[in-house]
């Protein structure tokens, strides 16, 4: 049995220790948010947070997880929230256009904004270099990411009109 927390839930799974995570999260927790694409560490579709950073689960073994705390898209929305300000910027933004690697995108662009919340272009490029688009929406997941910095800045500024 290898134990990990998933989503803030601890869920013990009777597997192959070498088992992908991505199979892991998939087919036996049953969450279907995180794709897989290539398999092989090149196309980031199926990006999670292990400990808060992004790995690609599809050459991550369960193993690697014993005991650490695991995010995937479905355990991104703060509490209280009916979305995560990345998923919020991404509708405003209309970003998505098959959506396939969307996921992925959005938890790289969820690590990018915990590690540095006012992101360069150059900044978005190199965090987001992993993660490939089949249909080029780079351009508008770079707006999405900025227009999400903005919400989220705005958010942590105290209301002025509760200052004076
Ligand atoms: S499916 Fe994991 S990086 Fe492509
Ligand atoms: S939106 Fe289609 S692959 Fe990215």
């Amino acid at each position: 049995m290898i134990k990990i927390t998933i989503n803030g839930q601890v869920k013990e799974f009777d597997v192959d220790p070498s088992t992908p995570l991505l199979w892991v999260i998939r087919e036996q927790a049953a969450l279907t948010g995180t794709k897989f694409g290539c398999g092989m560490a090149q196309c980031g579709a199926c990006t999670i947070h292990l400990d808060g950073k992004p790995i690609r689960s599809c050459v991550t073994p369960l193993q690697a997880a014993a005991d650490k705390e695991i995010t995937t898209i479905e355990g991104i929305i703060p509490e209280g929230e009916e979305l995560h300000p990345i998923q919020a910027a991404w509708i405003e933004e209309q970003v998505p256009q098959c959506g396939y690697c969307q996921s992925g995108q959005i938890m790289s662009a969820v690590a990018l904004l915990k590690e540095n919340p006012a992101p360069t272009d150059e900044d978005i490029d190199k965090a987001m270099s992993g993660n490939i688009c089949r249909c080029g929406t780079y351009g508008r997941i770079r707006k999405g990411i900025k227009r999400a910095a903005g919400m989220m800045a705005d958010a942590s500024t105290p209301n002025s009109e509760n200052n004076g």
